[in-house]
C-alpha cells in the first residue's frame, strides 16, 4: 500500500510495508501521516514565529570542525538548551540498520524517520546520551559507519522535511544552541546568532583520530581523512540544504585554536549583540 502527500511542495510517496523501524508496525498508517504532516502545515509559520522570540545560536560546519564540543560547552555556559541535529540523522541511520533497511530505498527511510523515537539525556559533566527507540545508541551513533549512513540518508529531501518540526521544537526558553549543517540556513534562518566553524581537513581528521583512539576504536588517519573529504563533498554538493554558511553567519576557522579560545570567540558573538 502506498500513500502520498504534498508537504511544502515536496510530493512524498510512502509505501506502507509490514516491516517497520521499530516494534510497533502500525504506527505509520495513512492517518498517522495525514495527522502529523498535513495537519501541522498551516501552523508552521505560527510555530516558527513563536520560536523567534527565543534566542537561538546556530553553529554549522563540516564534520570534525568542533561544532559538537563547542556547542555543548557554549550551551552549558549560557544555560541554554542544546540540539545536536546530526544525532537525529545518525539515529535514523542506526534505526535503519537495526531493521536491515536498504539505504537505496527512500520510502522505507522516510517511514523510518517518522517511526523512530529519539530522546536526548543531556547532563552536565557526562557525555550526551542518545536513546533510540528506548535503547541507548550513544556509542553506535558515533561510529564512522553511522556517520556515513547518516550523510546518505540526509540527502533525501523527504527525510529532511520530516525532521524540520522536530528540530524547531527544541527552541525553548531561555534559549537554544544547535549545531549541524543547515541550522542557520534552513531550520532557524531567523536565529539571532549564527556561526560557521571551519578547520583544515587534515586537522579535522587528526581530531577525530584522537577521539576514536581514546575510545579504543582502531582507525587509520588516512582512512579518516578520506572519509571526511567524501562526507564534505556529499554534504556540500547535495541539492537540498547543502552545507554552506548562512549569509549572516560569523565564520571562525578553528585550525590551531584550543577549545577554550573557540568557546570565547563564540560567546563574544553572542555578547556583542
Ligand atoms: O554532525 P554529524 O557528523 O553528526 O552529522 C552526521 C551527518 O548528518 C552529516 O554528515 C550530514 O550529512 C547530516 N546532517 C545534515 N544536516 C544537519 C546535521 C547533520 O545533513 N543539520
Amino acid at each position: 500500500m502506498t500513500t502520498s502527500a504534498k508537504i511544502n511542495g515536496w510530493l512524498v510517496n510512502t509505501a506502507i510495508q509490514s516491516t517497520d523501524c521499530r516494534s510497533k508496525p502500525d504506527i505509520m498508517t495513512e492517518n498517522f501521516f495525514q495527522n502529523n504532516c498535513l495537519a501541522l502545515e498551516p501552523y508552521r509559520g505560527i510555530m516558527f514565529a513563536m520560536t523567534n522570540s527565543i534566542p537561538i545560536l546556530t553553529i554549522d560546519g563540516p564534520s570534525g570542525s568542533g561544532k559538537g564540543t563547542i556547542s555543548r560547552i557554549v550551551s552549558q555556559k549560557l544555560g541554554w538548551h542544546y540540539l545536536d541535529s546530526g544525532a537525529l540523522y545518525r539515529a535514523i541511520a542506526v534505526a535503519a540498520s537495526w531493521n536491515d533497511l536498504d539505504l537505496a530505498d527512500p520510502s522505507a527511510l522516510v517511514r523510518c524517520t517518522f517511526d523512530t523515537d529519539i530522546a536526548f539525556e543531556d547532563e552536565e559533566g557526562s557525555e550526551l546520551k542518545i536513546i533510540v527507540n528506548g535503547a541507548d545508541a550513544t556509542h553506535e551513533l558515533r561510529t564512522e559507519t553511522a556517520g556515513a549512513a547518516a550523510s546518505a540518508i540526509a540527502a533525501i529531501p523527504e527525510v529532511r522535511e520530516a525532521l524540520v518540526e522536530r528540530q524547531r521544537s527544541f527552541a525553548k526558553a531561555p534559549g537554544l544552541v544547535t549545531d549541524g549543517r543547515d541550522m542557520g540556513t534552513v531550520i532557524f534562518p531567523e536565529a539571532q546568532f549564527k556561526i560557521f566553524l571551519t578547520a583544515s581537513a587534515s586537522e579535522r581528521a587528526e581530531r577525530r583520530y584522537k577521539q576514536l583512539i581514546d575510545k579504543g576504536v582502531s582507525v587509520t588517519l588516512d582512512g579518516l581523512l578520506r572519509e571526511i573529504l567524501a562526507r564534505d563533498a556529499r554534504d556540500s554538493q547535495r541539492t537540498v540544504a547543502p552545507l554552506k554558511p548562512a549569509h549572516d553567519a560569523v565564520s571562525i576557522d578553528t585550525t590551531g585554536l584550543a577549545i577554550d579560545e573557540v568557546v570565547q570567540r563564540v560567546l563574544s558573538v553572542v555578547q556583542a549583540k
